[in-house]
């Protein structure tokens, strides 16, 4: 019997010109290809010939056990996802059942995870450039995340000003997660703050509303959208939303001349070790840490190291 074989296929956002040419090729190798129905239905034309094994939405860890069944058999499988099957997809599942088989790497079913174009970047590229500087992403799918651990992640992403990407915003059942998110994003971002709600990207019925974060719960969000908020920074121009990447820190607008007290190709003057000489400067004029810690919007303890590491320094 010759030995199994597991894909884990992410074929992108949808469109054909999308899919990665492993993924192409994972599909087109496998004896028997498994996924949700609506992901079956996107690869349809590569399916010829070939063992289908169509789920449902709630069918996830069906479709692993199916998956390392059918490999256990010596056949080769694709379990395909859309985006990227390691982000919010089956990746994991599948591994955690094989270990629970007691499968060890590089022993018995050889596995391959086909990285995709994930439905963040997918929806980024058709808005413009809204995730050019630190981003995360937050699902706000409460099926199998408590609810306060979403917010909390929602708070702290706000609070420290990411680019945020919400997956799963809404669905039949799960109306009230982007309302929520909404009022928590609003504590720590201006109302104005730019939002994209990117509806089915590359595929038939794409859709894109361009809107403001307080307007973002009244917008028409499903279960096929990702919604990209602005940090704020970002800024919408001719319809495009843009997060500037941070020249503007050191270089000069017009001219692209270095700014007085910057270097090119060094570290920010408020870069680690210019911003660990300020913080000792105004430890040296007196300032208190919990007014510098203020300043900055860090903890308190980040001043304090700084202050031991120049004692430790000292002694
Ligand atoms: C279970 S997650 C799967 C994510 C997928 N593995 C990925 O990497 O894109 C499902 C969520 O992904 C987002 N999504 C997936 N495909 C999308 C697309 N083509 N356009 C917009 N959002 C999409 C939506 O937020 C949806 O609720």
């Amino acid at each position: 019997m010759s030995k199994g074989r597991i894909f884990l296929v992410g074929f992108g956002p949808g469109a054909r010109e999308h899919m990665s040419f492993r993924a192409r090729q994972a599909i087109e190798a496998a004896d028997v290809v498994i996924g949700y129905s609506t992901y079956i239905k996107l690869v349809q034309d590569l399916l010829d010939g070939k063992e289908v094994i169509k789920k449902g939405m709630t069918e996830e860890l069906d479709r692993c056990i199916e998956a390392y069944e059918h490999a256990r058999r010596g056949k080769t499988v694709a379990l395909v996802s859309s985006g990227d099957i390691g982000i919010y997809g089956m990746a994991g599942p599948t591994y955690e059942v094989l270990f629970q088989s007691g499968w060890r790497p590089g022993e018995g079913i050889e596995v391959e995870v086909v990285p995709g174009t994930t439905a963040l970047s997918a929806c980024a590229a058709l808005v413009g450039a809204p995730l050019t500087h630190d981003f995360c992403s937050i699902s706000l799918s409460d099926l199998l995340t408590p609810w306060p651990v979403i917010a909390r992640r929602l708070e702290a992403a706000a609070r420290a000003d990411f680019v945020i990407a919400l997956y799963n915003p809404k669905s039949g059942r799960r109306t009230q997660q982007i309302v929520e998110a909404s009022r928590i994003l609003l504590r720590h971002r201006a109302p104005d703050t730019p939002v994209a709600v990117v509806k089915s990207a590359y595929r038939k019925r794409q859709s894109i509303q361009m809107t403001r974060l307080a307007q973002m719960a009244d917008c028409e969000i499903g279960m096929l959208a990702t919604v990209l908020v602005g940090n704020s920074q970002t800024f919408l121009r001719d319809g495009l939303m843009i997060t500037p990447r941070g020249y503007a820190n050191k270089y000069e607008p017009l001219t692209g001349e270095v700014k007085d007290g910057e270097r090119a190709g060094h570290s920010l003057g408020l870069g680690l070790d210019g911003w660990k000489a300020n913080v000792r400067d105004r430890l040296a004029q007196g300032q208190t840490p919990e007014e510098i810690a203020r300043d900055f919007d860090l903890p308190v303890n980040e001043i304090e190291a700084v202050r031991n590491e120049e004692s430790a320094h000292v002694a």
